[in-house]
């Protein structure tokens, strides 16, 4: 069974997809830890609720160690980490240690409106100034840039001129919880196969 870890930043209602993955059988992985770069968020308590083990580092103390001390936390414990809604830098031998073992939800269509400082409501802000008429989320690999590691998988949502940035976020934030879970479940399928920067599904 797959073990992973999930690291979030926020409300967690990726980690909640995953978490109801489990709990009706679409996904067969197991949640060995939940990891928090800050305290007081939501996405703590629905880990405490289903037993799941929590961390807190805060990244205020930690700074710079934060990645050293997630890589000594997780490895050899996890074959899998997903960052859902993490905010934090991933950096140094965390991202050689866990290759192609790191894997985040972006809320736009990677290439676009994606690097640094694009988190959260900006992406779609940036995507209904823009005037796209497709926008979504998209699953990767982390390597050492931001947002930059090959693309596992991708939703879209359409873009109605109407739509505010708020309206936007809710509907690719509910593709977010169905690419998250699939993206998991194809890597615990041993269903993914990375040639340089193409991954390739196999059936
Ligand atoms: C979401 O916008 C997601 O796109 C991004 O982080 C935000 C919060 O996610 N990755 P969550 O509700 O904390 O899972």
């Amino acid at each position: 069974m797959l073990k992973i870890a999930v690291l979030i930043s926020g409300g967690g209602t990726n980690l909640q997809s995953i978490i109801d993955s489990i709990d009706c059988g679409y996904l067969n992985c197991s949640i060995e830890a939940v990891v928090a770069d800050r305290d007081n968020i939501y996405g703590i308590e629905r880990a405490k609720k289903k037993n799941i083990k929590t961390y807190i580092l805060d990244r205020k103390l930690y700074k710079n160690n934060l990645s050293n001390k997630i890589c000594e936390l997780l490895e050899g414990k996890v074959d899998l980490i997903v960052l859902a809604g993490w905010l934090s830098i991933l950096q140094g031998d965390i991202i050689k240690k866990f290759k192609n073992s790191i894997i985040n939800i972006h809320p736009s269509l990677i290439p676009s409106f994606c690097g640094n400082g694009m988190y959260g409501i900006k992406v779609h802000e940036k995507a209904i100034e823009y005037g796209v008429k497709v926008s979504g989320c998209t699953v990767h690999f982390v390597d050492e840039g931001t947002d930059t590691g090959a693309i596992i998988l991708q939703k879209t949502v359409s873009v109605s001129h109407m739509d505010t940035a708020e309206i936007l976020q809710k509907k690719v934030l509910k593709e977010e919880h169905n690419a998250l879970p699939e993206a998991i479940k194809l890597i615990s399928e041993n269903k993914i196969k990375v040639e340089n920067r193409k991954v390739i599904i196999l059936n």
